[in-house]
């Protein structure tokens, strides 16, 4: 496939056909191709655990749950979820019935389940000192993230990131045998998409490129923006 069709047509998939298994040699491949992914130093500092045990994958589904409810808790009370930035009350009630069975079935059911886990000793993270939450950390583990889903188009298959997981991840840690001082940055369902997205929803360039100054004049598409 081309690059750019690719790109445009990597949406997050959550349903697989039933009967089609990920060829070994093809998750290899997806693997092979993904690697090329860049990171600070180039150090590659992750590991990718496929996790087939159904017990395995039932429990770091239920690991998922717990911050799933807390996630649509915090939005059904009209919080960003999860926001660093203005975050909801920790007394938040998480209302009875909230629906798991899909999200715990998505986990349970996927061709292939993959944890992606990163060695934060490799990460050179340049805004630890910032009064902020990290963000560059992540930019050594998730260009590779992004890389699997890409590589899995190309061979006609789909997937879904889900960060859930990782708010369990003492737990998570031990039931996958994490080493001391790894940690998990996203869970990966792959299969064959039951359907196939042929158009996401982004916006366009306009609403977030500007020139010399955030609030500078929008890039246009003709050449160099006008700066004045
Ligand atoms: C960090 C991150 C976490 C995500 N977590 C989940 C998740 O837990 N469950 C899920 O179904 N999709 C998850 N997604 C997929 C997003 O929902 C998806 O990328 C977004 O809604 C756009 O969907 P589209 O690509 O199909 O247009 C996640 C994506 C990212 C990048």
């Amino acid at each position: 496939m081309e690059l750019s069709k690719v790109m445009r047509t990597s949406g997050a998939v959550r349903e697989f056909t039933a009967d089609d298994q990920v060829q070994p040699s093809v998750l290899y491949r997806v693997l092979d191709n993904a690697r090329f992914a860049p990171s600070g130093g180039n150090q590659q500092g992750w590991h990718v655990t496929v996790v087939r045990d159904p017990t395995l994958r039932r429990r770091l589904a239920d690991l998922s749950v717990a911050a799933f409810r807390r996630y649509v808790a915090e939005q059904s009370a009209g919080y960003r979820a999860f926001s660093v930035v203005d975050p909801a009350p920790t007394d938040v009630e998480i209302p009875d019935g909230i629906p798991i069975d899909q999200m715990l079935a998505a986990i349970e059911n996927a061709p292939e389940v993959l944890v992606v886990t990163v060695d934060l000793r490799t990460l050179a993270v340049l805004d630890r000192d910032l009064d902020r939450p990290s963000i560059v950390g992540g930019a050594s583990i998730y260009p590779f993230v992004q890389n699997i889903l890409l590589a899995a188009r190309d061979e006609g298959l789909g997937g879904a990131v889900s960060t859930f997981v990782v708010a369990g991840e003492p737990e998570a840690a031990l039931l996958l045998n994490l080493p001391r001082g790894h940690a998990i940055a996203a869970m990966i369902q792959l299969g064959r998409p039951l359907h196939q997205v042929t158009r996401l929803t982004r916006h366009p360039v306009e609403s977030f490129a500007t020139v010399d100054r955030f609030d500078g004049d929008v890039l246009s598409s003709g050449g160099r923006a006008r700066t004045s």
